[in-house]
């Protein structure tokens, strides 16, 4: 039972059996505590549910969680692999109470598994109480029989627990192991206690109180217990060392480094292989966690701890990327009971290498300035601060990496003139961003962001987290606070809400503040390319700079808006395959409701293009593979054939989303064969977890949306069901009007055209007929179609609803029936307009002109001209309602 994962499991289950829920670790970015950059400590997850203001379906829980002690508040990392016990990375076990059992029963189980479980000889163990809790003095006192002075009372802040300036906070009562008289170092409270000897293995905190300011202390709703025991430290005491990297788990990860360089891990090189086993976990855990490399923010301590390694990878005599190669040695420890870990394999590797195969290029440069820089300093010696800024500025180097290298020398760096020089670059960038055109309009921008720096981005991995207020904008002004109607932008330190880029719109939903207050987010925009600057009004109470605030997206629309960001790269890569390489994105919009994508190509698609485009998406989004994202330098993204938009502007490392495999390839993992997958596109939007969460993609339309450029709307997943289940009601009522099943509307609508097709050519017949005597024609002005106009014979008609093409053949049969005369009819059409055509018989047209007659009609009609020859001639005219008058000017002019 003595191995780090059999400890880790008896611990668990101990707690389990004792009625405590076994709870995952919660992430290393704390998602509700803004004050803090890492989870520290077990009780982080649980701060709300000590206050009160949240609540779980359980009282007692047990974690073994995973801390970060590295920058921010806490930092151990210069310390780490000089020391036994110092480590970024470390698994807090823990067990908690929320308002259940207190002191008593919380001693009582923690000295049962330390002296029962774990079988500790309770004459190596010492107890420190804080000064004044003589309640818990005596329960340990009655529990161990232990003379007063192994219960140490302790009245510093030792033994009073606080999480930081504000949350949960109490008494503690701390358990202490005698690693033996061999070991330097006093018993806790005494001069020497800082040596190896005495080591705290467990600190129990009563928890009751809330620090809610730095001035202000109320009582918890109901006391609480929250326990903390480094694995690493009971692990070693267990294993009998009072070293934590001589335990089984750091043996392995060193035995795999030495391994791997063929240095042993003794005298000079022990540190480095120490430094290089403990980062290999912090930056593992990280990665896993969502955080990637990055020049300021979480992503910088990260990138700080990933080059002090690899600097040590380097004193060890590596001449190639170390790190990555040490990637299965943790996954054997440490994947079973963290699976975070092992879903993340292929990102932590290929981050990790590259990174080094970078930072390699110029350590090497940098580390020879270093060494001249320093060559005639000594111990006790001060580095140049100006030199340590060209390092970092120039060779990348991390501040605490050239004082790592200079330590062992016992040189200091001047950090005053290393913080100088970074400050004249700070002002020198602010003076180029204020020449920048953007300027002018958005002054208030630069203002917000000299003052508080970037706004980290926490959506990729979560779409609710809290945040701190740095900066509120009202009426185009910073202001202090925001009150009830207002409407504001609001910024914070960090966000789970998209920005708006990339065609992805910004994300909408609520920021919560203190005393129900409530801010309506209705949009979110970047500004200055970091800035995300939250846009909406306040919907009720009051907002503060410097408060604490709960940031919520809107779920439903955000997992709508990510199944369509990837349909938009499923769909790019369908329209190059069917249509050819030649088709490149010319523009998206990506929001929750519906996908648009615009490209380039020469000519409309034709319907069964559309279709095979489709089937091919969805083909991938049947497969259902994970969306892989990974970090990566330009060119070799380019280089794997990822697809970028021209133009566009991009780092030196970039974000790459791969989707699918090739249908027919055996393998489903991506991860495995990163460059093969059926999609590559760099992007930094946010996506849906597996291409199976997009559902399904339905095309709505193709159409032109400029020269060469055309444009493809889509639907997915609810939309598109949505969209084709209303189709399908239009279907079936079509079906039901028809009278027929909805398979055989087709048939059934070509049969009825047909039909129609034939009513028309009976109807134009009949009304021809009609025109010439039958009913449907009209008189006009006298009683009878045909009369004698001085000595000609008029046959004259008014015929509605005629279709103008008809009128010809009207004349053709009036004439016959004259035999000798003049026929004249006024088609009036369904939307009032009106058609006239006059004939003149053959032995007539020396006397009359058809077309001199039809351009009086015509006149009478609103009309002029009309064209034809003397015996037939044809005019229109805008006003149907005036046929009559058009038949009495023809008559008038043929009375002479
Ligand atoms: N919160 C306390 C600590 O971190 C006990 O878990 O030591």
């Amino acid at each position: 039972m003595t191995g780090v994962n059999e400890i880790r499991s008896a611990f668990l289950e101990y707690f389990g059996k004792n009625g405590h829920a076994i709870v995952p670790s919660s992430p290393l970015v704390p998602r509700n505590d803004p004050t803090l950059m890492f989870t520290n400590a077990g009780m982080v997850q649980f701060k709300n549910v000590f206050t009160g203001h949240e609540t779980r379906d359980y009282v007692r829980a047990v974690t073994s969680q995973k801390c970060v002690r590295a920058g921010g508040k806490h930092n151990d990392l210069d310390n780490v692999g000089y020391t036994a016990r110092h480590h970024t990375f470390f698994e807090m076990l823990g067990n908690f109470s929320f308002g259940d059992y207190f002191k008593d029963v919380a001693i009582e189980l923690a000295w049962n598994l330390i002296t029962k479980e774990f079988g500790l000889d309770p004459k190596r163990l010492l107890i420190t109480v804080y000064k004044e809790d003589d309640q818990a003095f005596d329960i340990w006192k009655k529990l161990t029989g232990f003379p007063d002075e192994r219960i140490i009372r302790i009245g510093t802040s030792d033994n009073f627990w606080q999480m930081g300036d504000t949350g949960p906070c109490g008494p503690c009562s701390e358990i202490f192991f005698d690693h033996g008289e061999h070991i330097p170092g006093g018993p806790p409270g005494s001069p020497d206690e800082d040596g190896d000897r005495f080591i705290e293995i467990w600190n129990l905190v009563f928890m009751q109180y809330e620090q809610v300011t730095p001035g202000e202390r109320v009582d918890l709703p109901r006391p609480s217990i929250d326990t903390g025991m480094g694995l690493e430290r009971i692990a070693a005491v267990l294993q009998g060392t009072h070293d934590n990297y001589e335990t089984d788990l750091f043996r392995a990860l060193i035995a795999a480094s030495v391994d791997l360089t063929n240095v042993e891990a003794t005298g000079e090189h022990k540190a480095s292989h120490r430094v290089i086993a403990d980062h290999l976990r912090a930056v593992s855990f990280l990665i896993a966690d969502g955080v990637l490399p990055a020049n300021d923010g979480r992503g910088y301590v990260l990138r700080r701890i990933m080059r002090r390694a690899m600097r040590h990878a380097h004193l060890l005599g590596a001449t190639e990327p170390l790190m990555h190669r040490l990637v299965p040695a943790l996954m054997r420890q440490m994947a079973e009971a963290y699976p975070e870990l092992s879903r993340a394999n292929a990102l932590i590797t290929e981050t990790l290498k590259l990174e080094e195969t970078k930072f390699r290029t110029t350590l090497i440069k940098g580390l020879g300035l270093l060494s001249e820089a320093s060559s005639d300093l000594g111990k006790g010696d001060v580095f140049s601060g100006d030199v340590a800024f060209k390092l970092y500025d120039t060779y990348g180097f991390p501040l605490d990496l050239t004082e790592d290298a200079l330590r062992t020398r016992g040189i200091a760096v001047d950090h005053a003139a290393f913080n100088a020089a970074m400050e004249q670059q700070k002002a020198e960038a602010r003076k180029a961003w204020k020449g920048s055109g953007e300027a002018a309009t958005e002054t208030v921008w630069f203002e917000v962001r000299d003052k508080v720096g970037a706004t980290e981005f926490l959506g990729y991995d979560t779409e609710a987290a809290e945040g701190e207020i740095l900066s509120l904008i009202k009426d185009g002004k910073p202001v202090k606070t925001l009150k009830a109607g207002d409407e504001a932008q609001i910024i914070l330190n960090q966000t789970p809400f998209y920005g708006e880029s990339g065609g992805q719109v910004g994300d909408t939903g609520v920021i919560r503040g203190p005393k129900g207050a409530v801010f309506r987010v209705t949009d979110t925009q970047k500004r200055l390319s970091d800035l995300f600057v939250h846009f909406g009004t306040v919907e009720s109470g009051a907002f503060k700079t410097g408060e604490p605030v709960s940031l919520e997206v809107d779920h439903a629309r955000r997992t709508a808006t990510r199944a369509n960001h990837s349909a938009t790269h499923l769909l790019h890569e369908a329209l190059r395959q069917v249509l050819g390489t030649h088709v490149a994105q010319k523009g998206s919009l990506v929001a929750p409701e519906r996908l648009r994508f615009d490209f380039s190509h020469p000519k409309p698609m034709t319907a069964d293009e559309i279709r095979e485009v489709e089937r091919r998406a969805n083909e991938i989004v049947v497969q259902n593979v994970p969306v892989e994202t990974r970090l990566m330098a330009l060119d070799d993204a380019m280089e794997s054939g990822a697809m970028a938009l021209f133009g566009e502007k991009y780092g030196d490392e970039v974000r790459v989303v791969s989707m699918g495999y090739t249908p027919g390839d055996a393998s489903e993992s991506v991860g495995k064969k990163a460059n093969k997958a059926w999609s590559v596109e760099l992007c930094g939007g946010t996506h849906a977890k597996r291409t199976g969460d997009i559902g399904l993609i339905k095309v709505v339309g193709e159409s032109a949306s400029a020269a060469g450029v055309r444009r493809i709307e889509a639907l997915t997943s609810d939309g598109a069901r949505a969209y084709l289940a209303s189709q399908d009601e239009r279907l079936r009522e079509a079906a039901a009007m028809l009278r027929t099943r909805p398979e055989e509307v087709l048939d059934r609508v070509r049969a009825l055209l047909e039909e129609k097709k034939q009513l028309e050519r009976q109807l134009s017949d009949a009304k021809r007929q009609a025109a010439l005597g039958g009913s449907g024609a009209s008189d006009t002005g006298s009683g009878s179609a045909v009369r004698t106009v001085g000595d000609v014979k008029l046959l004259a008609r008014t015929v509605e609803g005629l279709n103008p093409k008809d009128l010809r053949g009207l004349i053709d049969d009036g004439k016959k029936q004259v035999g000798s005369g003049v026929v004249a009819v006024v088609g009036v059409t369904e939307d009032g307009k009106a058609g006239i055509a006059v004939g003149v018989t053959g032995d007539l047209t020396d006397t009359y002109s058809a077309v001199d007659l039809v351009r009086v009609g015509a006149e009478a009609l609103g009309g002029k001209g009309g064209g034809g020859r003397p015996d037939m001639a044809q005019a229109g005219g805008p006003d149907g309602s005036k046929a009559a008058d058009a038949i009495k000017a023809i008559e008038a002019r043929l009375a002479g």
